[in-house]
């Protein structure tokens, strides 16, 4: 009896080298049975803080800690094998120093497994950025819309609306992916000024609200199904399981109410 190769997870230089080539896809997963859904459909999977307002009904993302991503990092990882794992850096993990971002980062890597973990910000971050990857870290950036940042850049907005700001966004890209980025996701930036950064990078850029021509595309899972409350409005919606759901849920309390529900001698039998 021959026993089954294990199956190999998608690698750091395989996202690297997708640039210009065949579309990455991703979409976020927070829990196992989730994860392994998205795994076989998937380059990468993130494990993204937006789990605080998707999963834990916070008003924002700045409110996770690092041991929320641990906690749902591991369960993706137990719930996946072949896509690639990324967890995000929570805010207040990585911003004070690269001595932090290290420390924190190597918690994340050390105790779920993940791949690569991926950090908001910047010009302002490729310091960090090197000194992570430099120290065997992989990281995927994140500019555009930054919604760590949303305090400061009052609200979710989209980004590049004037053109005398492109020449700030794509130097963002540009110097997170100098200091080392794999791949740098372009969060809610308008078409032509991701486009523009696109061609500016030689790391795969991953779109989300950004553009069709972007390297690779993400998605919050819950988002593209229909599940959340509030969705962005760039989200394209492939399924509507919420009202499905809720019916579901209609339909069983009715039955436990008027007795149809099925008691042991019908499962039992
Ligand atoms: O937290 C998250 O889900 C993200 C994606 C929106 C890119 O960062």
């Amino acid at each position: 009896m021959s026993a089954q190769a294990p199956i190999k997870r998608i690698t750091v230089p395989q996202i690297a080298d997708r640039k210009g080539g065949t579309p990455i896809v991703s979409l976020t997963a927070y829990t196992a049975p989730m994860a392994a859904m998205v795994d076989a459909h998937s380059d990468f999977i993130l494990v993204g803080d937006s789990l605080g307002m998707v999963i834990h009904g916070l008003p924002s993302t700045i409110g996770v800690t690092l041991d929320m991503m641990i906690l749902h990092g591991q369960a993706v990882m137990r719930g996946s094998q072949r896509a690639m794992v990324v967890v995000d850096m929570p805010f207040g993990s990585y911003e004070e120093s690269p001595q932090q971002a290290f420390r924190n980062a190597a918690r994340i890597i050390g105790e779920t497994g993940c791949g690569a973990v991926k950090l908001e910000g910047g010009t302002r971050m490729a310091p960090t950025i090197a000194f992570l990857v430099e120290r065997g870290i992989p990281v995927m950036g994140h500019v555009g819309l930054t919604p760590q940042s949303t305090n400061v850049m009052g609200g979710f907005k989209t980004q590049g609306r004037d053109e005398a700001t492109w020449a700030a966004h794509i130097q963002d890209a540009v110097d997170v992916a100098d200091a080392g980025a794999f791949a740098v996701v372009v969060e809610g930036v308008m078409e032509p000024l991701a486009d523009r950064i696109t061609d500016a990078i030689s790391v795969p850029t991953i779109g989300i609200g950004a553009s069709a021509r972007c390297d690779g595309q993400i998605l919050v899972l819950d988002d593209m199904l229909g599940l959340s409350g509030r969705i962005p409005r760039f989200v394209k919606k492939f399924g509507d399981l919420g009202p499905r759901t809720e019916d579901a849920i209609a339909e069983y309390a009715a039955a436990v109410r008027d007795r149809s529900f099925p008691g042991d001698e019908q499962v039992y039998r």
